[in-house]
């Protein structure tokens, strides 16, 4: 069993962005600027946000939290995005998932400038990825497509198993592992809360990219001998025993389907920081576009 080091490879990945951020503000273009909006105070999508923008003071970018209260209207939501698509010094932004129930979340997504939208969510990218066309890849689902490369996992010809249809991950991650590229070529099934027989499905599976966000849903006897595994889930738990008074859990009970895999992710360490390391990427292409 190979373990799919998502810590490692995208300290890998952030070094990397970090030399080429050296290089542009060495020839006297101004350094990638990440924002990032955040509604409301909801304590996982604070830890995802602070994360996001630690991550990028690191490599050298510039980065904006912009903090709204939860009780902000949609109009003014709307507002404070417009500022962002005409702030000339912002290269690319984010809006952080889930907003506050009052606000029509697809309204919000297709008011960020597309040139922008780092996360690859406005339909005018999203359509794009669908095209195979230059665009930029939401960041869950091309940090799973960059560990997949960077480890050399095959998939050409391979029964990916996608477990969930969200537009962040499961829907995305099953567009893409069809296409024509390194980590693709895949025969693709994907699954619901509605498919019957799962686990005769995910039996068949060579690769299964769980993205549901049940804590440890995906069980040993529902996977083949030599499976690979993407876990997506990260799910905080109640657990006296910690000091934060809970832990994290993935999708996959990890302890008894890693004994039947080839590859796996684990939770925490494995696709979390990878998404922080592709949206830095999206937002250098953006900063690089823009120049
Ligand atoms: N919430 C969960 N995942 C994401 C993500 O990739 N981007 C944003 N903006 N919000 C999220």
């Amino acid at each position: 069993m190979t373990l799919l080091d998502g810590k490692a490879t995208s300290a890998q990945i952030k070094e990397e962005i970090a030399l080429e951020v050296q290089k542009l503000t060495a020839s006297g273009i101004r350094a990638p600027h990440l924002a990032a909006i955040l509604v409301g105070s909801n304590g996982a999508s604070l830890t995802y946000v602070n994360a996001k923008v630690k991550a990028c003071a690191k490599a050298g970018f510039e980065s904006t939290l912009v903090e709204l209260s939860e009780e902000i209207s949609e109009n003014d939501l709307l507002n404070e995005i417009e500022k962002l698509n005409t702030n000339p010094e912002i290269d690319g932004f984010i809006v952080q998932l889930p907003l506050p129930k009052h606000i029509d979340e697809q309204k919000v997504l297709m008011a960020v400038n597309p040139d922008k939208d780092v996360d690859g969510f406005h339909p005018t990218n999203v359509g794009k990825m669908a095209l195979n066309l230059p665009s930029f890849l939401p960041a869950t689902p091309y940090g799973i497509l960059e560990l997949l490369e960077r480890y050399k996992v095959e998939t050409s010809g391979k029964h990916v198993v996608v477990i969930g249809r969200s537009h962040i991950v499961g829907s995305p991650m099953s567009i893409l592992m069809s296409q024509k590229r390194t980590a693709g070529n895949a025969t693709v099934t994907i699954t619901h809360s509605r498919t019957k027989n799962l686990k005769e499905i995910t039996l068949q599976a060579d690769i299964i990219i769980a993205a549901l966000g049940i804590p440890e849903f995906l069980t040993a006897d529902m996977v083949k001998d030599g499976v690979s595994i993407v876990d997506v889930g990260i799910t905080r738990i109640t657990d006296e025993t910690k000091k934060s008074g809970f832990r994290l859990a993935g999708d996959v009970h990890f302890e008894s389907v890693s004994k039947k895999s080839s590859f796996i992710t684990p939770v925490p360490g494995g696709v979390g920081p990878m998404t922080i390391a592709m949206l830095m990427k999206n937002t250098l292409l953006a900063a690089k576009i823009r120049s």
